[in-house]
């Protein structure tokens, strides 16, 4: 570790005493918030004096805090961002913020992980023998931000595995339960970051729970194992939860090395100044991919600038790493997506082809279908009195709310319960606590939101919302309603496959609609992966359960299969730079399921449209031959960013560098993104037009290639012409610029502002390159 960072924890250590000290004078209790808040401070570098040998000494200094008492540095970042992250009165804040060196101020905020807490996998369709056999990806780094890792797992051995690539830097912090020599060549290094919690802790708030967690890189929580070992993990035979999902587990990237950076601590979270931390050390250590399925806790898009995944991850991007992210799990409303920087690859769900079906057989002899993985004893056709807490004990029964139910109305039933309000495994616990013997998970209002299978603590199985109608209604019609359920394991080959998840996060972009995001879908839904021996496999504090792997969804599931997707096609391509490995996934996304026909989404049933899953579903065979790519570099970015109007210091936050933007404001739509967006005006009616640019980098293996355009446009609303139609590379013309005309028509327009959309494919008789293509009219707010 660099000296700068024990000067931090030097520095954290006086801190936390003298404010326990503080508040133990003042006799107040040390529940009692401090006024003190932790604020991440960007700082122009370059206005370092030449007497202070670095950052860290020179942030620490008096000379820095204007002659005041140096400082309580929580970290110095020196990578990806230059600054410190520091915990103090908001009037000291908001002093320094007017320092001449300070760009900016930000205060720390929480960020919360992409999952959602339940079950399962199948692992790339497309990945054949050719990665497994080979030495692809053993050359290439992917360090994952998030929970940490549980280092024995065998998802992590390093047998067979040549040495450690010699340009790593990292290391293997050690804490309890963790000494270095955990660390092989495969887990080549895990680092843990707590500065946030422990100063939130020292001021009363609630920190981390040491009777829960593991000071070191051991995860507690298990989210961190299971995607470390879905991007990376190694060949695990006879891999199951509980027997379901049984099989091969393994990684994207069964060859690549893991670096393990803990951001979430379970039950604090992940706060900005950690995770800023996390991209730090993980570029400076040396990864070439950063996988982080964390983001947004509240569904709102800040600007770039105030975002610790557009900020660290615009460090890695511009070093050349590779940063994958997950588009979050509050779909399927528009504008539900995250993660929405241009420098990242924002990765929605899809479904795989394998499901854990069950069946609830009512008394009236009526079979319903449903999902589950429970495990333990059956009810072996046992009928059992049926109940609906919500038909008389009001909305915290009908949801299952912790001491909402009646161990008198509920003891030896089975209950219904609404889905909604608190984690679904937590309701099983509640009902079981009551006596419950069984429980019906009953979606909501609508379908649109799926059918999730999760590993139970009692018998369960979760119903669409027409079942549950239905059994609520067998309920409320029936004197002594009865039912049962049965457990039918797992079922392989289900179509159609791919679906879009229903909770996968939609575009349009909303901080940003010249460009699309989700970029693409990767399975997300039923992953199974390496999971902790710290908890059960529903993550509740009282389920002792232990299981080797784990079955969960969310877009934190879909997020490390293309952190592992990445690490093949820089290992083949290591020239390529991460906008290069982005466009090439992007442009080879598969648009059919294994029924050859579009891919659907969950939450309507009908066509999914690039606003659900951007380009399509990961086709890692097809992304490592694209043909021509969309390639981008650090000045596209601040050019971009230019076009959203950012001024000069909020450029600079984001990329270090001063910026200086072209008089003229250049057009956001010009970025030269794989996908093509084009936002009219909602106001202004009739037709529209609109031209933007892009520039194709011919990768093939024929520098000789010629390229045809073809547009397919679905909706009357939106027409899209291109021009030239034709591109000629040679040996000497590697890049070639196109025009690309969208025009509104005045026709068919929703009130949503949904105008069109269809595709762009540049053909060469081998390749097909194809850019999703959306055409809107947004409303203005
Ligand atoms: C820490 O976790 C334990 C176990 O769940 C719990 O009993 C305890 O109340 C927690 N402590 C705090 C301070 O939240």
């Amino acid at each position: 570790m660099a000296s700068s960072s024990h000067l931090s924890l030097l520095l954290l250590f006086l801190t936390l005493n003298l404010t326990l000290a503080t508040v133990a004078e003042e006799g107040k209790s040390v529940t009692t918030a401090s006024p003190e808040k932790t604020y991440i401070f960007r700082v122009d570098h370059r206005s370092k004096p030449s007497i202070f040998p670095t950052h860290s000494h020179w942030y620490a200094s008096s000379a820095f805090a204007g002659g005041g008492d140096p400082l309580p540095l929580l970290h110095v970042y020196d990578t990806v961002f230059h600054g410190f992250s520091a915990s103090l009165h908001p009037d000291r804040a908001a002093e320094l913020a007017r320092h001449p060196a300070v760009l900016a101020v930000f205060e720390d905020r929480l960020r919360r992980l992409h999952t959602t807490r339940s079950p399962q996998f199948l692992g790339l369709r497309t990945q054949v023998g050719l990665w497994s056999d080979s030495d692809y990806g053993s050359d290439v780094i992917v360090g994952v931000l998030d929970t940490g890792i549980w280092p024995e797992h065998r998802s992590f051995s390093d047998r067979n595995l040549g040495p450690v690539p010699s340009r790593w830097s990292g290391a293997c912090e050690t804490g309890p339960g963790f000494p270095a020599s955990l660390c092989n060549r495969k887990l080549i290094g895990a680092r843990y970051f707590s500065q946030g919690h422990d100063f939130n802790a020292a001021v009363g708030g609630s920190g981390i729970n040491d009777t829960i967690e593991f000071r070191s890189p051991r995860d507690a929580d298990g989210h961190g194992t299971h995607t470390a070992s879905t991007a990376a993990g190694r060949h695990a035979f006879r891999a199951s939860m509980a027997g379901y999902a049984a099989g091969i587990a393994k990684g994207v990237a069964p060859k690549a090395r893991i670096a393990a950076y803990k951001v979430c601590w379970k039950g604090a979270g992940c706060l900005d100044s950690d995770i800023l931390a996390g991209f730090d050390r993980a570029v400076a250590d040396g990864v070439d991919v950063i996988s982080v399925s964390i983001g947004s806790g509240d569904g709102v898009a800040a600007p770039y600038y105030l975002d610790p995944i557009a900020v660290g991850s615009f460090g890695a991007v511009s070093k050349g790493v590779f940063v994958s992210s997950s588009a979050g799990n509050d779909g399927p409303s528009p504008m539900s997506v995250t993660n929405l920087a241009p420098w990242l690859i924002t990765v929605g769900a899809g479904t795989i082809d394998r499901s854990f079906p069950a069946e609830i057989v009512l008394g009236d002899g009526r079979r319903l279908a449903g999902v589950s993985l429970y495990s333990g004893k059956p009810l072996a056709g046992a009928m059992l009195p049926l109940v609906y807490p919500g038909q008389s004990g009001g909305l915290s029964a009908s949801l299952c709310m912790e001491n909402s139910l009646d161990p008198k109305l509920v003891k030896g039933k089975i209950v219904i319960c609404d889905r909604g309000s608190s984690p679904r495994v937590a309701k099983g616990m509640v009902v079981k606590d009551a006596g419950g013997a069984a429980m019906i998970l009953a979606n909501g209002n609508s379908n649109s939101e799926g059918l999730v299978a999760d590993a139970h603590v009692l018998p369960a199985c979760a119903v669409g919302s027409d079942e549950g109608d239905a059994i609520k209604a067998y309920v409320s019609s029936t004197a002594s309603p009865t039912a049962t359920m049965a457990f039918e394991g797992t079922m392989v080959g289900v179509k159609p496959a791919p679906v879009v998840a229903s909770f996968s996060g939609r575009g349009p972009n909303g901080l940003c609609p010249e460009f699309l995001k989700p970029d693409l879908i990767a399975p997300g839904v039923n992953i199974l992966a390496a999971w902790t021996d710290a908890v059960g496999p529903t993550g509740l504090d009282s389920d002792g359960r232990k299981t080797e792997f784990n079955i969960l969804s969310g877009t934190s599931m879909a997020c490390p299969h293309v952190s592992g997707a990445a690490a093949l096609l820089k290992s083949a391509n290591p020239a390529w730079s991460p906008a290069a490995i982005r466009s090439a996934m992007m442009t080879t996304a598969s648009l059919v399921d294994n029924r050859q026909q579009p891919i659907t989404d969950e939450s309507t049933g009908g066509a999914a449209t690039p606003l659900d899953f951007g380009a399509g579903h990961l086709n890692l065979d097809r992304a490592m031959d694209p043909g021509l790519v969309y390639d981008l570099g650090d000045q596209d970015y601040v050019t971009f960013l230019c076009a959203l109007g950012y001024g000069p210091n909020a450029i600079q936050v984001i990329t270090h560098t001063p910026a200086s933007c072209p008089v003229k404001r250049p057009a956001a739509e010009n970025l030269n993104y794989p996908s093509i967006s084009v936002a009219f005006d909602g106001a202004g009616g009739g037709a529209q037009s609109k031209t933007i640019l892009r520039t194709v980098t011919n990768v093939g293996a024929n520098a000789e290639a010629v390229y045809k355009a073809k547009v397919e446009v679905v909706g009357k609303g939106a027409a899209v012409t291109v021009r030239p139609e034709k591109l000629a590379f040679t040996a000497g013309v590697k890049k070639r610029s196109f025009a690309v005309t969208a025009t509104a028509t005045g026709e068919g327009n929703g009130p949503d502002g949904g105008v069109g959309y269809g595709y762009l494919t540049w053909s060469d008789g081998t390749h097909e390159v194809r850019s999703p293509i959306v055409v809107s009219r947004i409303q203005p707010l």
